[in-house]
């Protein structure tokens, strides 16, 4: 069993988010890396401490890698705001990686350095040795089990989405037929998330061709640069259209879709080669969140 403590803001959604992980064993709210010896939440609350709401995460490395749970951690946090996340302020609130093992450290700052690139400037997250950690009161474990409607500045798909994810990882296994696992993507998608389309287009010769989808009839071919999907392709990112009547070129397949959001398949050699379309029939249902674990799900094509 190995550990890693993972600051990402408020320590019950963390926590609650962790704990879902395959092959986390367990996931403790507590304080770390702080000035005094065994405080409460009360003195943390203070902002006077020098502890962070951090989450002690136990795993098998068998099971789970500390580069996916650096990853995961990253769907989870916002590396750019500094001592916040969400409507949470305060130092306490400061995200950050903690670990124990100084031989972790550069697989943690690969994934550091791959988010930095990816946003393109320099993150606020800290990266340091663990120097002390405190488990939280009683009542702040299992805090969303024991209080489904307690507060979290996670939003509910998130928990959605990593169930999905995970179990979609394991679904698709060692298939190797593209269109199947796009086929069964695109179902386990619609299945858990109810949207009102879901599904592939495949990049052949110089257009877009459906794939496998859920939902109502759609066009068959969308020309590079074209519509929503068309554009993601050509510009090679994700695309959130919260109204497409504003979207210039949308192509309407059903007047039923309001929003949408377009996610890429890249193979190793950086091109696309087919793009993941999801619509839905209620307006602005896509954020950054569907964002980054459609972009997951598509990567698994
Ligand atoms: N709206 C897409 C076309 C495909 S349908 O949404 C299924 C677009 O503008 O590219």
């Amino acid at each position: 069993m190995k550990e890693i403590y993972f600051a990402g803001g408020c320590f019950w959604g963390v926590e609650h988010f962790f704990k879902g992980v395959d092959g986390v064993a367990e996931a403790m709210p507590g304080y770390a890396n702080g000035n005094t010896d065994n405080p409460t939440y009360k003195e943390v609350y203070t902002d006077t401490t020098g502890f962070a709401e951090t989450v002690r995460v136990r795993y098998n490395p068998d099971r789970v890698s500390l580069d996916f749970l650096t990853r995961m951690f990253f769907t989870v946090t916002d590396p750019l705001t500094l001592n916040r996340q969400g409507h949470d302020e305060g130092t306490r609130y400061r995200s950050g990686v903690f670990y124990v093992d100084g031989e972790d450290r550069a697989v943690i700052e690969t994934v550091f350095q791959e988010v930095s690139a990816k946003l393109g400037v320099p993150l606020v997250t800290q990266l340091e040795p663990l120097k002390n950690f405190y488990p939280a009161e009683e009542y702040h474990q299992n805090y969303l089990d024991k209080n489904p409607d307690g507060y979290c500045h996670l939003s509910l798909k998130t928990f959605s989405y990593l169930r999905l994810y995970q179990d979609a990882k394991l679904y698709l296994g060692d298939e190797t037929d593209t269109v199947a696992r796009m086929a069964n993507l695109a179902a386990l998608i619609a299945k858990k998330m109810h949207f009102f389309w879901t599904g592939f287009y495949r990049v052949i010769d110089s257009e877009l061709v459906l794939g496998p989808f859920q939902g109502t009839a759609a066009c068959f071919r969308i020309g590079f640069g074209k519509g929503v999907c068309g554009t993601a392709w050509k510009e090679k990112k994700t695309i959130v259209v919260p109204d497409v009547e504003e979207f210039p070129g949308h192509i309407a397949c059903s007047s039923e879709s309001k929003s949408e959001i377009v996610v890429p398949v890249f193979n190793e050699k950086g091109d696309v080669t087919a793009v993941l379309d999801i619509d839905d029939n209620q307006y602005a249902t896509f954020d950054n969140t569907d964002a980054a674990w459609l972009e997951w799900l598509a990567a698994l094509v």
